[in-house]
């Protein structure tokens, strides 16, 4: 899904930096990008679930591009077993989630400096992430019964809980900052499960859309400049009005996580 919004940037003449742990995959997306242009793209190796290297890249990239205009947050994961990182994060909420505020923190100093700037979250379908108290506080850790499929739709809630959180944080250094509904797109998500789970990822993809209609208007439509705090599906949005006791619970727990890591 990530790939078809890159190509639709380059295509509209842009300089796309995009992250991936698969290198060999990146630099030949990259090459292949690059040739056909009328933009380029850089692929970045980093791994979204090293939270300190997620810190140490951005600071690094703001230095190195002081002027960001878009930053899409759409990477994820779906891990049959619970994983968890060194540092004791499960790493499906570290990889959908706590990166992304991570980088959402680190380079909002560079997203400052562009003319528009906009920040978009990959989310899902409503009834999962507007649900108003989805999320289990006492363990968003995912220790007891820990569930693959329900631990990515949390990541992609408390992304979208974030998104209300975020507009309003950086609504007056005029970043706006909305979460969008991607439709049902191929993807890899099954790559790590079971073959029989795996096998059924692999024929629902025949049937799914190679590309996000809905995250390549959200990335480049001007005329949505200055509309933030929204959730986007197709080509409607309606603004995020989230509990604030809700919001601030999960504010509360991704500081304490990031302070930790
Ligand atoms: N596809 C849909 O229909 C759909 C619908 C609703 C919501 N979503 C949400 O959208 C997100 C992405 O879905 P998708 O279909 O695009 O999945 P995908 O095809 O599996 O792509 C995932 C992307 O994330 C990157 N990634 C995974 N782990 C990473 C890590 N540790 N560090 C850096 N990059 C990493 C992958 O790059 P590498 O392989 O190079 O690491 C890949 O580019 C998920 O959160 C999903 O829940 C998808």
């Amino acid at each position: 899904m990530g790939r078809s919004i890159v190509r639709a940037l380059v295509d509209r003449g842009m300089h796309v930096h995009f992250i991936g742990t698969n290198a060999e995959r990146g630099t030949t997306q990259a090459a292949d990008l690059n040739a056909s242009g009328p933009g380029s793209s850089t692929f970045i190796p980093c791994d979204l679930s090293d939270l300190p290297a997620v810190r140490t890249f951005a600071r690094q990239f703001r230095d190195d591009v002081p002027a960001l205009s878009l930053l899409l947050n759409v990477a994820g994961v779906v891990l049959p077993k619970r994983q968890v990182t060194p540092e004791g994060i499960e790493k499906t909420f570290a990889v959908g989630y706590l990166s992304a505020m991570i980088l959402i923190s680190e380079l909002s100093p560079a997203l400052a400096q562009a003319t528009t700037p906009r920040i978009l979250n990959v989310s899902g379908s409503p009834g999962i992430v507007l649900s108003p108290d989805r999320l289990n506080f006492e363990d968003l850790m995912a220790q007891t019964n820990y569930n693959a499929v329900r631990a990515a739709m949390n990541t992609v809630h408390a992304k979208t809980v974030a998104t209300e959180i975020w507009a309003d944080k950086l609504k007056d250094q005029g970043i706006d900052v909305n979460a969008f509904h991607p439709g049902a797109v191929k993807g890899q998500l099954g790559r790590s499960m079971p073959w029989p789970l795996r096998t059924l990822f692999s024929v629902g993809n025949l049937f799914l859309s190679p590309e996000t209609i809905s995250g390549i208007h959200v990335s480049t439509a001007p005329e949505l400049q200055g509309i933030t705090g929204h959730y986007f599906i197709g080509k409607t949005s309606r603004a995020l009005s989230f509990d604030p006791a809700y919001k601030k619970a999960l504010w509360t727990e991704t500081e304490r996580l990031l302070a930790a890591n």
